[in-house]
């Protein structure tokens, strides 16, 4: 009895001092301070509160330990988001699930919502048909590219969501106009290679940036860009707008630098505001120039800011350039026709 219990002690000891010196650094190394690491993950040393665990064949969410505020989950096979994945880590600030098997059904409960800092979320490549949430009011960047989402949820209250990517799903107007409403601060909003006929109502007259490349619009409401005050790069490439469906002024906008309307079926150079930088134009069926598109009257202190003007791929040739171009267009370093 008394060597069987000398023996337990004996393995108890040299079971706590075996691992002890499984570790190349002392104890209190691994306190509360600096966070773990999940066994098959990666932490650097030199940027400890961020884990990777990219390109590991994941089915779920690993143990997440506190103190990480960056986690990588890209690449796997995550199917499921249980409601208590992130229980120990409430103060997570990105987390990045790009390239994952993810459906909304599998995703538990309110597990965003809990995360009160959480400013980056990423599920782009993913199988979502709808968009998470709910979603915590930190959140300032939201990307849910190369999904299947034809639903967009409830996107109320969050006043520091800035950015927005929504590209390559089977978005159609009404789903966007209904939603995107009340976001005060979004700034960048790419809509590109979804299934919008009409231009959305509604859009946050915040916006820097809107990209609506690759959909299916053929026109531009009266006077729609006009909210945008401060609206600077606008795309809307890959359409099937044509002249009747352009009201005279709609991209005579002050604010704007870049205008993209590339690969459309315009005849005749939509009038743009003398600020604009870079104007492309290719592949329309534009068969003539008119100067008037960029400068209403021309005078010392009055020419276009055009920098980059793109017309090749249209039934334009060198002839029907005006001889007169060149005093409005008097910044232009490259102007591109065939
Ligand atoms: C959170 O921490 C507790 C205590 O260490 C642990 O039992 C639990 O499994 C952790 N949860 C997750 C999801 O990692
Ligand atoms: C999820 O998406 C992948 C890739 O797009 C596809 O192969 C797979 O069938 C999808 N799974 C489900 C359950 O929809
Ligand atoms: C929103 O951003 C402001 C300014 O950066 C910050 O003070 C505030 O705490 C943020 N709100 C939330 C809910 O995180
Ligand atoms: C654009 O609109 C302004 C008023 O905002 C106007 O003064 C200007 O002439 C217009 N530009 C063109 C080229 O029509």
């Amino acid at each position: 009895m008394n060597m069987c219990a000398f023996a337990l002690v004996l393995a108890l000891i040299c079971g706590v001092s075996g691992q002890y010196y499984d570790y190349d650094a002392p104890l209190f190394m691994y306190g509360q301070l600096s966070p773990n690491c999940a066994p098959e993950c990666n932490c650097p040393h030199s940027y400890p509160t961020a884990m990777y665990c990219d390109d590991l064949k994941l089915k779920s969410v690993p143990m997440v330990p506190p103190g990480i505020k960056y986690l990588y989950l890209r690449n796997n096979q995550i199917d499921h988001i249980d409601e208590k994945a992130f229980e120990n880590v409430t103060d997570l600030q990105w987390l990045i699930l790009d390239h994952n098997l993810l459906e909304n059904s599998k995703i538990k409960g309110k597990v965003f919502s809990k995360l009160k800092q959480l400013k980056k979320l990423h599920i782009n490549y993913n199988n979502l048909t709808e968009s998470v949430g709910p979603l915590p009011k930190s959140l300032q960047d939201l990307q849910l590219t190369h999904n299947k989402i034809s639903k967009l949820g409830s996107f109320e209250g969050l006043a520091n969501l800035t950015f927005i990517h929504l590209q390559y799903n089977q978005l159609k107007e009404d789903a966007v106009s209904a939603s995107l409403k009340g976001l005060k601060s979004l700034e960048y909003l790419d809509l590109s290679f979804n299934q919008i006929a009409k231009l959305p109502s509604g859009l946050p007259a915040s916006l820097l940036t809107l990209y609506l490349d690759s959909n299916k619009i053929s026109n531009i409401p009266d006077e729609y860009f006009k909210r945008f005050t401060g609206l600077q790069y606008l795309r809307l490439s890959h359409n099937q707008l044509a002249d009747s469906g352009v009201p005279g002024n709609s991209f005579n906008i002050s604010s704007l630098l870049e205008l993209d309307l590339s690969y459309n079926k315009l005849k005749s150079i939509p009038t743009v505001n003398e600020n604009l930088e870079n104007y492309y134009l290719e592949v329309n069926e534009l068969e003539k120039f008119d100067v008037k598109s960029f400068c209403k009257i021309l005078g010392p202190l009055s020419y276009s800011k055009i920098k980059h003007l793109r017309l090749d791929g249209n039934p334009l040739t060198q002839s029907n350039l005006p001889p007169d171009m060149y005093e409005c267009l008097r910044v232009a370093n490259e102007i591109n026709i065939n």
